[in-house]
């Protein structure tokens, strides 16, 4: 089919090659005509394993294309995928600022039937209002239909989780609607859920949610065993096993970040409030996840004392491996609070070094290798759970530091070869 996606984001950007890449004529639109260029060139803006070569076969296999024009990209479109991104807004609900943009170009552009699908997450009755944006500003007599396919991908495995999912949910009021989106994702086999437009919108927010309340829910756990002399890794296991909880999310560390479920959490939150149905629990998660945050650094001080003059050195920045995201990374709010108290920050991350640099205070010196960040440091915090933190070259690095203590806010390193160097090892949630 001919598909058109408006914005070349994580979740545009994705989807698009995947559907070109399942044999869909695919054309791609922004409005950042630099970004274009570089995808033209067949060139990712951003960290994601696998993207760039399943692109460039799609551009030359002549089956995915760029542009920023929005008449070029509608001319032909059967199905319009809309992925903007839907930011924070200063309300905590998502800014729909870019998206009600995209419904006014598409209502003044297009001249044939289309589909118009949702995938940016949205506030539940969004896809209304947009429709409604729609029909205000269409020039000609065409029947726009509406639909919500909400995405449940991961960044730094986003290719691997659009052909794997577990399910892709249509929003759709029309059966046509819905059976000619099926059709698109036909070949690869994932189940099918088919609901209403508005418990669409409202399953990527719970699922999120609940993701987001197992992680928080699981740190309060890690932080009891500490208490409680258990550990967390076996609690977590055994509860795990019972397939009604799952093993997936319980792994206990400083809490979750990234671009989504801070995000969405919050605009739960909003939307919640603003139905007169407060979330308790889901402020609670919140809460904890804020918390949570925090306790490296009330580690650092049980043990150091206060952090004032010390020098801190945090290894990993951004919010999770194989990404170079730092949006809401737990890294910004812990080398904030580092500051505050007075102590020298220094930073590594083996990819996120350009964005950490956009996003980290100027006061937290950014060096290009491990052993340079450790050099004379009185602390390490493990902030996350890259890849190189785990292999045995990493471990002796960490006697270039002034004492070596370490905290590991991912509970990634390896504790006897740790302790075999006489390295003292702080995890979470081990209470022995
Ligand atoms: C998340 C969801 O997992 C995706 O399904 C969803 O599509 C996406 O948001 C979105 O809404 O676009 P993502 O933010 O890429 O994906 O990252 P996750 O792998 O879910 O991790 C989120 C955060 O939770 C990270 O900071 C991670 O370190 C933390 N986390 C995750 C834990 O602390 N413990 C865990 O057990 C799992």
């Amino acid at each position: 089919m001919k598909l058109t996606i408006v914005g070349t984001g994580y979740v545009g950007l994705v989807t698009g090659v995947c559907l070109a890449s399942i044999g869909h004529s695919v054309m791609c639109v922004d409005v950042d005509q630099e970004k274009i260029s570089q995808l033209q060139a067949g060139r990712v803006p951003f960290f994601e394993p696998g993207l760039e070569e399943l692109l460039a076969q799609q551009i030359r296999e002549d089956r995915l294309a760029f542009t920023v024009d929005h008449e070029v990209a509608f001319a032909q479109a059967e199905v319009i995928f809309i992925a903007v991104g839907t930011p924070q807004g200063i309300d905590g609900l998502p800014d729909l600022r870019a998206l009600i943009e995209v419904a006014r170009s598409i209502g003044r552009t297009v001249d044939h039937d289309v589909i118009v699908v949702i995938k940016s997450t949205v506030p539940v009755g969004t896809n209304h209002f947009l429709s409604q944006i729609i029909a205000e500003q269409l020039l000609h007599p065409v029947s726009i239909q509406l639909a919500s396919n909400p995405e449940f991908l991961r960044e730094g495995s986003a290719v691997y989780d659009t052909f794997h999912g577990d399910r892709i949910v249509i929003g759709a009021e029309d059966e046509a609607v819905a059976h000619t989106l099926a059709t698109i994702y036909q070949s690869m086999h994932i189940p099918i859920l088919h609901t209403d437009i508005r418990s669409a919108e409202m399953i990527k927010y719970s699922s999120n949610a609940f993701l987001a309340t197992k992680i928080s829910f699981i740190n309060e756990i890690a932080n009891l065993c500490e208490r409680l002399g258990a550990t967390i890794e076996d609690v977590a296991r055994g509860m795990g096993m019972d397939q009604r909880i799952g093993e997936k999310f319980l792994r206990a560390g400083i809490g979750y970040g990234g671009s989504c479920f801070p995000k969405d959490v919050k605009a739960l939150l909003g939307m919640a409030d603003l139905s007169g149905y407060p979330f308790q629990i889901l402020q609670a998660v919140e809460r904890v996840n804020r918390k949570q945050q925090m306790l490296l650094i009330e580690k650092a001080t049980k043990r150091l004392g206060k952090l004032r003059g010390k020098r801190v050195a945090l290894l990993g920045l951004a919010f999770k491996p194989d990404t170079d995201d730092m949006r809401e990374a737990p890294s910004l709010a812990i080398a904030g609070a580092l500051l505050e108290l007075g102590a020298q920050v220094v930073g590594y991350d083996p990819v996120s070094m350009g964005n950490a640099r956009y996003f980290l205070p100027s006061q937290v010196e950014l060096l290009t290798r491990p052993e340079q960040a450790l050099e004379g440091a009185d602390a390490a915090f493990i902030l996350t759970e890259w890849e190189e933190f785990t292999l045995p070259t990493f471990a002796p690095l960490l006697l270039q530091m002034k004492i070596p203590v370490v905290f590991d806010g991912r509970n990634c390193l390896d504790a006897s070869a740790l302790s075999e160097l006489g390295i003292e090892y702080h995890p979470i949630g081990r209470g022995m």
